[in-house]
């Protein structure tokens, strides 16, 4: 085929649909690696923004987006009929569960309408969104071959997961290495060889089923684990052991354990979403997923483990959540982003405000909140921190431990913390005030 001659001399042209998290840097490794690569997204604000040079992703740096505009091999664009002019497409739209745990694939569905009607022959296109085991093979690839074009001899298809991690320092999109997996063996090859042309690492599969269950497996790996801390959280908590230190000293062992830790909730576009995916698709084989339930039901009730921790806080004060003021101290689901899908801080602020507390929230890197599927625009604003503001609430409530906060300053002035992450285990002074949930 032409594309591997094309990809190798590096005059294919590289198109990505949907230019979020994951898209955003997969389009700049491309460009990095010498491609032209033309972004696609439906969203008229990303598309200004990227056209006037801006990054509207911050940990990925104020210059990304500028510096791909100075070469002149980047265009963005949501005219979708300049997906003719890709040689390969890498869809990343978005994956999310529908009211009732249900995966929404409209948006893979539409994108694969939309890369049809302009589909033509010598075209690669490659799936990157997270789903269930033969999504490519029974939601793209029909669609693709209603044009009458066919796989192999005019066009490719393949899968290959995203493993993106917002914030992470020691790896980035180049250097996290990448399966790849096609629907026949030269759209696996092909395929390869382009994510090798930009990534360090690139592990071929055998399919793109393999491809598709291998990053499920990954993110159930997450889920049920991060399921057991949490439920060894609230025995070691009932037994009066410190969960955080129990954990460090089992991290100690050289050998056959990771370390995962408690929290709030999960939160996320992956972890909460994702394994919902494959339990969807066990049903067709009438196979349950038993440890994929028990950890969702696990992580969906931490956030009212810890609002009931905050109840109790205040009642030993004499106080009752409702009328109490509380300031909850990070939106983003983890430390050190702007992300907050799915994040469990929404469901604490929903929940206390139920429960007749006036709630206030702090992020240094979310301002103000926005509108969001589940929740709405809750229409809040980061309130100030300071010695004053901090000593003015009832209850403290840690659901994020961003660098950025001066735990000290906050451990000194509050009333009372409850801290869900252990972001306080090094500050000195009274601790009688703090509460772990
Ligand atoms: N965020 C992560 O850390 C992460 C990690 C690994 C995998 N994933 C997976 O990658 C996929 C994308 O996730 P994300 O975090 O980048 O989502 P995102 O919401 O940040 O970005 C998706 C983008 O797609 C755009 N879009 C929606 N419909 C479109 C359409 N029809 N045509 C063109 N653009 C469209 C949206 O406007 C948005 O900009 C999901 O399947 C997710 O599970 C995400």
């Amino acid at each position: 085929m032409e594309l591997s001659a094309s990809i190798h001399n590096r005059s294919a042209v590289v198109g990505v649909v949907g230019l979020g998290y994951v898209g955003l840097p997969l389009l700049s490794v491309f460009h990095r690696a010498g491609f032209a690569v033309i972004g696609f997204d439906t969203d008229p604000a990303k598309i200004s923004a990227l056209l006037a040079g801006e990054n509207y992703l911050k940990h990925l740096g104020e210059t990304l987006v500028s510096d791909m505009r100075n070469t002149g091999r980047f265009v963005a664009t949501s005219d979708m009929a300049m997906l003719a002019k890709a040689d390969a497409i890498l869809i990343c739209v978005p994956t999310p569960l529908g009211k009732h745990l249900e995966p929404d694939l409209s948006y893979v569905e539409k994108t694969a309408d939309t890369v049809a009607r302009s589909l033509r022959p010598g075209q690669l296109v490659v799936l990157e969104s997270t789903t269930y085991p033969g999504t490519t093979r029974q939601i793209a690839l029909p669609r693709l071959e209603k044009t009458g074009l066919k796989l192999g001899t005019d066009f490719l298809l393949a899968y290959s997961p995203e493993r993106e991690d917002p914030g992470r320092k020691d790896f980035n999109t180049q250097t996290i290495p990448k399966l790849v997996g096609g629907i026949d063996a030269l759209s696996g090859d092909v395929a390869a060889a382009l994510y090798r042309s930009a990534i360090q690492q690139v592990i071929p599969v055998s399919s793109a089923e393999v491809a598709e269950a291998a990053k499920i497996l990954e993110n159930v790996y997450r889920s049920v684990n991060i399921a057991l801390v949490n439920e060894m959280k609230l025995l070691l908590g009932a037994m009066n052991i410190d969960v955080w230190e129990v954990i460090a000293a089992a991290a100690t062992k050289p050998f056959g354990y990771q370390p995962f830790y408690p929290g709030p909730g999960l939160g996320g576009h992956c972890i909460p979403i994702d394994p919902y995916y494959l339990t969807y698709k066990a049903r067709e084989v009438g196979l349950p997923t038993r440890f994929i339930e028990l950890a969702g039901e696990i992580n969906h009730a931490m956030p009212q483990y810890v609002i009931e921790k905050t109840m109790l806080a205040l009642n030993a004060r004499g106080k009752a959540v409702n009328g109490s003021r509380i300031l909850v101290l990070g939106l983003a689901y983890k430390p050190d982003v702007d992300d907050v899908r799915e994040s469990p801080s929404f469901a604490l602020i929903e929940k206390l405000t139920e429960l007749g507390a006036a709630v206030d929230y702090n992020d240094p890197h979310v301002p103000a909140t926005h509108h969001m599927r589940k929740y709405g625009d809750l229409g809040m604003k980061s309130v100030p921190l300071t010695d004053k503001s901090i000593a003015s609430y009832d209850c403290v409530l840690i659901a994020t431990h961003h660098k950025a906060y001066n735990w000290q300053m906050i451990a000194d002035h509050a009333r009372l913390i409850v801290d869900t992450r252990n972001a306080l285990r090094d500050v000195t002074g009274r601790r009688g005030h703090i509460v772990m949930a």
